[in-house]
């Protein structure tokens, strides 16, 4: 499917550097840049919430060197053609746990990675995120809107520290004219996701406790929305967006726009997973988004790019690798 796309011709024989390539959504990428031929690729990543599991398989090929640090604490390095920085605690759990090391990824992690991508004369991706909007105000948001942000609430350390990265990123790029392209991802789901960071993300969770027949939790009324998009969709949009020779300097919203609430997900699943679990309300978190959906026309326009999975398709093959590697199955019965 990689290839159809045309993309080897821009991969072949390339040397890319990608932080958080150990974890879910770098993985798949750094498993498409090696598909694609990439001549070496360097992962830095600390495997604070990825798992080497997830990239042993390219360890030994001579191409793939994982260097296991701190990105923040890495001296910048010369000689790519790439540099993509994913290095993030993208999970709430993270939030309340690690707000300093959350943020040190987004501020001094990013400079690290824009020196790299400065000295190299390389392509620069950053990862941002949804959570750039905030709470927004206007859904479907478009990349236009600037965001409703809370700077000092729990939630702060991942999207201010987002909305730094973005702003350092700008700025390389005016100051010293290094080609950026920033990824606004929204929801993104699939196999990989830190089965081990179950409470934390919605998709996870919700398979894991309707795996093992556990009550599924939900934060508030249930009638908060998500657009959940699947990985293999996401990858290509991520490449798309690094190897698009009119991107250099665009933002762009990655996602799929089909929004949900939080309760269908839930039900959804419990269907999926042929489960007893009771769905169970907890007190809703603070800060936490009523609506979240993107706006994909500049994606579609731009990339000439679309999700393709349905969300059924997607979750029943998340649901899959979880029970054949999570340690989901186990308990059904
Ligand atoms: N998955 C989503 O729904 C989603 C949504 C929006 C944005 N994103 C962004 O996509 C990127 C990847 O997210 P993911 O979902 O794969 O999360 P993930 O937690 O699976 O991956 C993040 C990786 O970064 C590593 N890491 C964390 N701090 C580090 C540090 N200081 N130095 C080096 N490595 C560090 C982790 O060990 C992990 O391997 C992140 O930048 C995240 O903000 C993801």
């Amino acid at each position: 499917m990689l290839k159809e796309q045309g993309l080897a011709d821009f991969v072949a024989g390339r040397r890319v550097i990608v932080s958080g390539g150990a974890g879910f959504l770098g993985s798949w990428l750094v498993d498409a840049l090696y598909m694609l031929g990439a001549e070496h690729i360097t992962i830095v990543d600390n495997l604070a919430t990825g798992r080497i599991d997830n990239i042993s398989h390219l360890l030994g090929t001579g191409r793939v060197k994982l260097i296991n640090l701190p990105v923040e604490k890495l001296e910048p390095l010369k000689g790519y053609d790439f540099v993509i920085h994913m290095a993030a605690r993208p999970s709430p759990e993270d939030y309340v746990e690690h707000p300093v090391e959350t943020l040190l990824a987004s501020s001094r992690g990013t400079e690290v990675m824009l020196e790299t991508a400065r000295l190299s004369d390389a392509v620069f991706l950053l990862t941002s995120t949804s959570e750039v909007y905030g709470d927004a105000e206007v859904v479907p948001t478009p990349e236009t809107y600037w965001g409703k942000v809370n700077p000092i609430g729990p939630r702060s350390c991942y999207d201010e520290g987002k909305r730094y990265a973005e702003a350092l990123t700008v700025a390389y790029a005016r100051q010293y004219g290094v080609d950026v392209r920033i990824a606004r991802i929204f929801n993104t789901y699939g196999p990989r996701l830190d089965p081990g960071a179950s409470y934390a993300r919605v998709v996870p969770r919700f398979i894991m406790q309707a795996l093992r027949n556990e009550p599924v939790t939900i934060f508030g009324d249930g009638k908060q929305t998500r657009s959940f998009c699947y990985v293999s969709d996401m990858t290509i949009a991520l490449l798309k967006l690094l190897l698009c020779g009119k991107c250099k300097g665009e933002v762009v919203n990655l996602g799929n726009d089909e929004e949900v609430t939080i309760l269908e997900l839930a039900n959804l699943i419990k269907e999926i997973v042929g489960s007893r679990s009771e769905i169970v309300f907890l007190p809703p978190r603070e800060d936490d988004p009523k609506r979240r959906r993107p706006d994909i026309s500049k994606a579609r326009r731009l990339l000439n790019w679309e999700p393709t999975t349905p969300l059924r398709a997607g979750l029943q093959k998340t649901v899959e690798w979880f029970r054949r590697y999570a340690g989901g199955g186990a308990h059904v019965g």
